[in-house]
């Protein structure tokens, strides 16, 4: 799999006009607003060249919605009759980069050495399994997460297994419920895996076979914001989410996610993320699996 980068993840649209070009107007102050609001209601830090990348994915929300400048649709998501087009701007701002069996490292893991020791803990313990996909955009990593469980686990159906995706992302929480994707997602993917775990869906779409789906609950929800569950969880997915986010709110997270893992619990994070000055209370294992120990 090729390296992936932060800049990969947040590379402007080639189509982004230069600000000359632009259709709307868009001061630094408009800017300055709109970073400074999705920090605040999402963690999200968009460092101060991705003005263009912020035109480019709001422009046409403007232009549907009539609007001649960015000062206008600002204005008016602070309005009663703007508080719906503050989630569409949110959604439009989140990036949902995301891929089945995305380091496939993790998977292999979960299926062999974290299921072995997960099912020793769970068997006296009702055989309760809970995993959880924190920012998992369109499903395609917490349906990764299901069907490594289905093929691990032939005795499956004995178990109280559950997976939890949650994402801030409206859109992608219905689309990941969804669970239909072009065809050209399953390329690359073992063939087994696409033959057994998706069925034709139209022409060229695939859906998830119905046992993946049942294993999933999608949700909304916003990472520092409330959470309704109490867990605890086995393992937890968070990976390629907190890159955008501040060390303190990094600090918080990673806090709240060992409170809420059983012990030895295994946390997973992305390829460029890392604990170190942030949480003592994991061990890492190696790739950026780690293993909570306080
Ligand atoms: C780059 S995607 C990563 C998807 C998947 N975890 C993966 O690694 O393939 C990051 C996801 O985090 C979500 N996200 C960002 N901030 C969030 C927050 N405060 N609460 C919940 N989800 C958030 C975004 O909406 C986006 O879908």
């Amino acid at each position: 799999m090729a390296t992936e980068t932060r800049s990969r993840e947040m590379r402007p649209s080639p189509e982004a006009p230069t600000p000359e070009d632009r259709e709307f107007s868009f001061s630094s102050d408009d800017y300055a607003f709109l970073r400074a609001m999705l920090k605040e209601k999402s963690g999200i830090e968009l460092g101060p060249t991705k003005q263009n990348m912020v035109y480019a994915r709001l422009a046409k929300r403007l232009r549907k919605l009539g609007f001649k400048s960015f000062h206008q649709y600002i204005e008016f998501i602070g309005t009663p009759a703007g508080v719906d087009e503050l989630g569409t701007t949110l959604n439009a701002l989140t990036t949902n980069l995301t891929k089945f069996f995305r380091e496939n490292h993790h998977f292999e893991h979960l299926g062999t050495a974290a299921l072995q020791e997960i099912r020793g803990r769970a068997a006296s313990q009702g055989r309760r399994l809970r995993i959880w996909s924190a920012g998992c955009s369109s499903g395609e990593e917490p349906y990764s997460i299901a069907i490594t469980l289905l093929r691990a686990m032939p005795d499956i159906k004995q178990w109280d297994a559950r997976i939890l995706a949650t994402d801030i992302d409206t859109e992608m929480v219905r689309r990941g419920n969804e669970g239909v994707y072009p065809a050209t997602a399953l390329e690359g993917m073992e063939p087994d895996i696409a033959r057994k775990y998706f069925e034709p869906h139209g022409t060229d779409k695939v859906r998830l076979a119905a046992e993946a789906r049942n294993l999933i609950s999608f949700k909304h929800l916003n990472l520092i914001g409330n959470w309704p569950m109490k867990g605890p969880f086995d393992a937890i997915f968070c990976r390629n989410v907190v890159i955008y986010f501040d060390k303190d709110t990094q600090r918080v997270l990673f806090d709240r996610y060992a409170n809420l893992l059983v012990p030895g619990g295994f946390l997973y994070i992305g390829h460029s993320e890392n604990l170190f000055g942030i949480t003592e209370r994991f061990k890492l294992l190696g790739r950026n699996i780690h293993r909570k120990i306080a």
